[in-house]
């Protein structure tokens, strides 16, 4: 039996008070916050359920379990761990002191159906039309960020649009802990270190960044850009590192673009606030706005391009797609992501195969017909 299979038998196991929970697709979380006392998220509502471990040993014995498979022990001076189940989901794990009252887990189920675009169209996180035009963008080689807060579904849409890299190129992936999951077959997986218990050794995503860039990458994506990394890959970006993604943590397009300044101006090169501005604008090409809504959608509500700085030395974005009133067949007003009427910056600059995959959804956005 190979070490994966005894991993998934020995959590099931382990984890038999909270299986159902785990198995059911509805259940996006499972907080564990003491051995009787759990939590669970089902379609964007917390709740407390009857389930608990049998006693703290029992608990203790499962978040061991899981630990195993990490190489890592979790301890005074190792108190925060993340993990990961058999299935892909993510667990995170604190433990005293950190935490103040005994070892808390919480689980972040990973749902497989997320992964894939049409999927998340039919959902209605995007519309088909938004499909195409990020399916053109991501072909043609454009810097995309996905921006939006906690759990809104931005590393499920950037797994979803990494399927759209050509099969071809060689994809370097750069994450804090494995996520991601691309389908493509050329792909270098980098996950950060954490330091050993004499705070030795840790590699982080800007060292890992800095290395891909030697490891001759078509596309690095990095899982969440949130530090000092930013700086190393704007500069890479504006100097032709193209087609590369990520995601961050912003509540709106233009809050994205100050986020990364805040990142940038974290590392310890120092550059004038109007040098840095410039290269953002000319390193971001598209941002993606996530938001989540009541009952646990996840839905884009802005798909925004960003302009060369402009001369009063604001970010110029403007929304190629946003939310907008639309009247349903049975009269009902719902907001939807809608086209703004603006083109793309890449209108008329089409590649052939590119210009391939225009429909009629995204004709005026690229404006090959008048
Ligand atoms: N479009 C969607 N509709 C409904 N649920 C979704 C959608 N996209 C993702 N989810 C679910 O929402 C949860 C959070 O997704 P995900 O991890 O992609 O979010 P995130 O924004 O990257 O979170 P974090 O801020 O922790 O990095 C997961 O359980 C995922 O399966
Ligand atoms: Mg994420």
């Amino acid at each position: 039996m190979g070490k994966q299979d005894i991993f998934s038998r020995t959590v099931a196991h382990y984890l038999a008070p909270i299986k159902d929970y785990l198995d059911d697709p509805a259940v996006t979380e499972v907080m564990i916050n003491h051995a009787d006392e759990i939590y669970i998220e089902r379609e964007g509502v917390i709740e407390r359920i009857q389930s608990r471990f049998a006693d703290e040993e029992a608990y203790e014995a499962a978040v061991n379990n899981i630990l195993q498979f990490t190489n890592q022990t979790l301890s005074e001076d190792n108190p925060l761990i993340d993990a990961r189940l058999p299935d892909g989901s993510r667990v995170h794990v604190v433990k005293e002191p950190c935490s103040r009252h005994g070892t808390a887990v919480s689980i972040r189920k990973f749902a497989k159906s997320m992964l894939d675009i049409d999927w998340l169209v039919e959902l209605g996180a995007l519309t088909p039309q938004a499909n195409e035009y990020l399916k053109i963008m991501v072909l043609a080689e454009k810097n995309l960020l996905v921006a939006g807060g906690t759990s809104t579904g931005k590393t499920s849409l950037l797994n979803a649009l990494s399927s759209y890299i050509p099969p071809g190129s060689r994809i370097v992936v750069i994450e804090d802990s494995a996520e991601l999951q691309l389908q493509q077959e050329h792909i270098l997986s980098m996950e950060t270190k954490p330091p050993d218990k004499y705070g030795r050794g840790a590699v982080g995503i800007r060292e890992l960044f800095r290395s891909s860039l030697r490891l001759r990458p078509d596309r690095i994506i990095i899982g969440e850009v949130r530090g000092g990394e930013a700086l190393d890959m704007i500069q890479a970006m504006t100097s032709g590192q193209g087609g590369s993604m990520g995601t961050l943590h912003a509540n709106h397009p233009v809050d994205a673009l100050n986020r990364l300044e805040t990142m940038a101006l974290m590392s310890e090169i120092e550059l004038p606030l109007h040098a840095l501005r410039a290269q953002i604008s000319s390193a971001i090409d598209v941002l993606v706005q996530m938001n989540r809504f009541v009952g646990g959608r996840r839905l884009v509500t802005h798909i925004a391009e960003v302009d060369t700085l402009g001369d009063d030395g604001r970010y110029q974005i403007r929304d190629v797609f946003n939310m907008q009133p639309v009247i349903s067949e049975n009269g009902e007003k719902t907001m939807q992501l809608t086209w703004s009427g603006e083109r793309s910056s890449l209108a008329g600059k089409l590649r052939p195969n590119e210009e391939n995959l225009v429909s009629k959804w995204t004709r005026e956005i690229f404006g090959t017909e008048d």
